[in-house]
């Protein structure tokens, strides 16, 4: 009855609005940020190819104790777990019909900001990792040992798929990180000040994505040549 109440009135019994868009927005930042540090970690990994593939197969050693390569199975289907808590958090804010990405589109065509341009790019990102990420996660949660030969064949087999998943990959833990900072942490100061330091951490945010962005497409073209 509550419930029913709640839902055609938009607030409890007791006239407070729920707390739990609140929590649905907190969730999305902790499983969001999450994920972004895990790829980071993950680019570093996948970038051990550069010092050869003793390297990769020495961090797949270090990440499976005993050689107990479920444990990477475990670890992947936490991430998918995080991914779709991440994900369902996520839709909520996606446009639900034409008339509302119409006035996303008006919003964002008045606004001419940065930033509203960039929701859209992640809006965007966002819908494809719900196909590309979820393909590539499953693949290692239901796979074998990791082994640098295994590795070497899947790139050279999908290395189209491998570079898209990088770049909308990036692309959106990058903007994510960006908001994630710009919604959670506060910057004092004047208007110029807050807004020179606005400034400086999307600079150095886009910049180290960049750097692992980079690393990676390096990365890609050796596991490419061992092929
Ligand atoms: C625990 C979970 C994961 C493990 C163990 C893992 C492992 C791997 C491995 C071994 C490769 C090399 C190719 C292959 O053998 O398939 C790879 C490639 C890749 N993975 Fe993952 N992955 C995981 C989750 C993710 C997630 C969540 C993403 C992004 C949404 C991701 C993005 C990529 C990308 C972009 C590549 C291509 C290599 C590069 O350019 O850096 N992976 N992954």
């Amino acid at each position: 009855m509550m419930q029913r109440i709640e839902g055609f009135l938009g607030k409890s019994v007791d006239g407070k609005k729920s707390r739990i868009p609140a929590l649905q927005d907190l969730a999305q930042s902790i499983t969001g940020l999450i994920l972004a540090c895990f790829m980071i970690c993950h680019m570093i990994f996948t970038g051990t190819i550069l010092f050869g593939t003793d390297a990769f197969e020495s961090v797949v050693k270090f990440a499976e104790p005993g050689g107990i390569y479920q444990v990477t199975n475990f670890v992947a289907l936490v991430i998918l777990i995080i991914f779709m808590v991440h994900a369902f958090t996520a839709m909520r804010k996606f446009p639900a019909n034409y008339a509302a990405y119409r006035a996303f589109k008006a919003h964002k065509i008045r606004m001419r900001h940065c930033d509203t341009t960039l929701w859209w790019f992640q809006f965007i990102t966002g819908f494809l990792l719900f196909f590309f990420a979820s393909a590539h996660i499953l693949t290692i949660v239901f796979g074998e040992k990791i082994t640098p030969d295994l590795s070497i064949g899947r790139f050279s087999q999908l290395h189209i798929f491998y570079l898209l998943l990088l770049i909308v990959t990036v692309l959106h833990a990058s903007i994510g990180t960006y908001r994630l900072i710009m919604k959670w942490v506060s910057i004092d100061g004047t208007r110029a000040e807050a807004h020179a330091r606005r400034k400086l951490i999307k600079t150095i945010n886009f910049i180290v994505w960049g750097v692992f962005f980079l690393l990676s497409v390096i990365a890609d073209v050796v596991w490419l040549s061992l092929g």
